[in-house]
């Protein structure tokens, strides 16, 4: 008998009953997986788990016990911040990473620091033998007591063990390794992941063990991403970080404990990760001065602003649609600055290649990159390259306003703190802190005028209109 199948897209979990080319969800092409169904009316109620909640009474909401649910520190102080405080008792957290970032090490590390709290933990390795990792635990010179190891890609064996073992803290790399045997798909199918998943969810629910998973991304999608997992967890972090570089940052996507934004960094060292306290300097330590297309913009990752070097290269372009790549930033916000350039500005980058980075491998998705991206651009056209002391933040408007961001004051003194003596800011942003001062603009036209950019001459076929200084006060 054929086997039921449906194609599912590991970009956004869309089901499609036929493959195609491109999800008709999400747009992404080649993304779709064969995966077989599981047999009809099987996988819930032949485990008991719909029988569980039988009988169960609702209650006023506001007589809900509000018992637990309170995070847990994990004695890594750069995971605490962005977890919003910890792990929660019975909460399931998704680490995704690309192979390789250091997810293991920094599981590791977790399972090691939780111990030494006081807690206990237990180590589910699917990829690695437990010598493998009791070597790399040798190397970290990780504490180790209270860590237990269970290699092994049986769930039920996991399950089991977790149930004997009772731990407070269950980590389970990865989940893409793990099979359960009753589930028909193969070893290593989406169905299979999002089975042992589900059942890993139900355990941490019904035991009170805080569980975090780790699943893998790769840049281009290739594997059945954690994408089909996501609604099944409460917490969805990320960890990133380009391999031949050390830094490494934690993002925390989903989160239904707390705030979501706020950014672990660390540092990958031969002694594992360790925490970065000052970002903002680490991230511009490798900074050249002097350098057109450059600008530095104050970010803000949840409450902690950190100061990131946002990179533009324009060039002619020898295709028929010129290329517009980036890296760290929304192609949209490029989109955006490129569009405003051309009709507001008189910059025109029709026919160049744009190329747009944040150097370090940090990810910036808020509207407070647009001027720092505007002058940026300008400047990598020009060849005209900005003050090493200034730093840009604001918003760009489709008629190439530019707005106040949230919190600039904070961002600002971050900047100055640092030691950049001069803010391009919209006109309604705050005082500067001292020591610093502060080029008001009320639209891109008016910050490349002010800034000396539209006086320069021009390379290629850009042309920038100079002389739109109104709105220029300073
Ligand atoms: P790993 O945690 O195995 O990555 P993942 O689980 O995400 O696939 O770490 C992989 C890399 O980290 C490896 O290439 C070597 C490097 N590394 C260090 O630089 N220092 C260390 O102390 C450790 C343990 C690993
Ligand atoms: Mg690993």
């Amino acid at each position: 008998m054929r086997e039921r199948t449906v194609h599912r897209c590991t970009k956004c979990g869309a089901t499609h009953l036929r493959w195609v080319g491109r999800c008709s969800q999400c747009a992404a092409w080649n993304a779709l997986v064969e995966e077989d169904l599981p047999p009809p009316a099987r996988a819930a109620s032949a485990r008991g788990w719909s029988g569980d909640d039988a009988g169960a009474e609702p209650i006023a909401l506001g007589d809900v016990p509000l018992d637990g649910g309170a995070p847990r520190p994990t004695g890594i102080a750069e995971l605490d911040r962005s977890l919003a405080g910890g792990l929660v008792p019975g909460s399931v957290t998704l680490v995704g990473g690309e192979p390789g970032v250091g997810k293991s090490t920094l599981l590791l590390q977790l399972a090691g620091a939780w111990a030494a709290r006081g807690g206990t933990a237990l180590l589910v390795a699917a990829e690695e033998s437990a010598e493998q990792v009791r070597r790399r635990a040798e190397r970290l010179g990780a504490a180790v007591g209270g860590v237990s190891i269970l290699a092994t890609t049986s769930l039920r064996a996991a399950i089991d063990a977790a149930g004997s073992a009772r731990p407070d803290l269950l980590v389970v790399d990865s989940i893409h390794a793990l099979a359960d045997p009753e589930v028909g798909a193969s070893g290593g199918s989406v169905s299979q992941m999002r089975e042992c998943a589900a059942q890993l969810v139900h355990y941490a629910k019904r035991s009170g063990v805080a569980t975090v998973l780790v699943g893998h991304v790769t840049k281009d999608g290739a594997l059945a991403g954690p994408k089909v997992l996501e609604h099944l967890v409460d917490t969805v972090c990320s960890f990133d970080g380009e391999r031949h570089h050390a830094l490494r940052i934690f993002t925390v996507t989903k989160h239904r404990f707390g705030p979501t934004g706020e950014l672990g960094v660390f540092e990958m060292t031969e002694h594992g990760l360790v925490g970065v306290a000052d970002p903002s300097k680490l991230l511009l330590g490798d900074r050249r001065s002097g350098v057109a297309g450059s600008v530095v913009v104050p970010v803000l990752e949840g409450r902690r602003p950190i100061l990131v070097e946002l990179q533009a290269l324009v060039a002619r372009s020898a295709l028929a649609t010129p290329r517009r790549t980036v890296q760290g930033i929304p192609p949209g916000r490029l989109a955006l600055a490129v569009a405003v350039l051309e009709q507001r500005v008189g910059c025109s980058l029709a026919s160049m290649d744009v190329f747009a980075s944040v150097v370090g491998g940090v990810k910036v998705s808020e509207p407070a990159v647009d001027l720092a991206l505007g002058l940026a651009l300008v400047s990598a056209a020009t060849g005209v390259p900005l003050g090493s002391d200034l730093v840009a933040c604001g918003e760009i408007g489709l008629g190439g306003e530019l707005r106040q961001v949230v919190h600039t004051e904070r961002r600002l003194a971050e900047a100055a703190r640092l030691g950049f003596a001069r803010a391009c800011v919209p006109p309604s942003a705050p005082e500067p802190p001292a020591g610093m001062s502060v080029v008001r603009v009320a639209t891109l036209a008016a910050a490349v005028a002010a800034l000396g950019l539209g006086r320069a001459r021009t390379r290629g076929q850009t042309r920038v209109r100079a002389g739109d200084a109104s709105g220029v006060s300073d």
